[in-house]
């Protein structure tokens, strides 16, 4: 009988045997949830924070260790925005094109950014260096136009204030180095969860 890919992976709950050791914090978050199918959510944004996006191996190993079928897994790491199937650059820069967004120049700054940088949102330079993507309403309308530049929430920047901004981050500068526009807001998006829970 032919073993399928996921069929051969039986270790559950143990080391997996790649022996890469971002796996170990993908196992912490397994435990602390008691391997609860209802735990995919948080054990897929562990998986992505330790490899930077979530590949095939990482979401079967998920899949298994949940005794979910793949295809859900699947299917819920391909329906948030905020999961990424795709190895992402150094540095990402995701763009709110939410209604209140959008009429605050936010196609102006993807636009700025498409040709600054040559890709389109979803894609990362050659080099690695900036990966672009766009996403619907982030929760912080009041903010409008609202970036998310690595893990920092900007609000109310202009197309030029943003290349300004990203550009001083891609050249490995002080991400204040780049001016954010006048009376631009920026927060981590922890303090942006905060504010909206209060
Ligand atoms: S529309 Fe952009 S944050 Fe809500």
């Amino acid at each position: 009988m032919v073993k399928t890919k996921l069929q051969s992976k039986k270790t559950l709950s143990t080391e997996h045997p790649s022996g890469d050791p971002r796996y170990k914090l993908v196992d912490r978050t397994l435990k602390r949830f008691r391997f609860q199918q209802d735990a995919l959510i948080e054990v897929l944004h562990t998986a992505q924070e330790a490899f930077g996006f979530l590949d095939d191996d990482l979401l079967i190993y998920v899949a298994q260790q949940l005794k979910l079928p793949l295809s859900w897994v699947y299917g819920v790491a391909t329906f948030y925005h905020f999961f990424s199937l795709k190895p992402q650059g150094e540095h990402t820069c995701t763009i709110c094109m939410g209604t209140a967004c959008y009429v605050k120049q936010a196609a102006e700054i993807v636009a700025l950014l498409k040709r600054e940088y040559g890709i389109e949102p979803g894609q990362t330079t050659p080099d690695g260096k900036l990966s672009l993507a766009t996403a619907r309403c982030l929760g912080s309308c009041g903010l409008a136009p609202v970036l998310v530049v690595d893990n920092e929430v900007l609000g109310r920047e202009t197309p030029e204030s943003t290349l300004a901004y990203v550009r001083a981050l891609v050249a490995g500068q002080s991400a204040n180095g780049g001016q954010p526009a006048v009376g631009a807001a920026t927060a981590t998006i922890e303090e942006t969860e905060e504010a909206e829970a209060l």
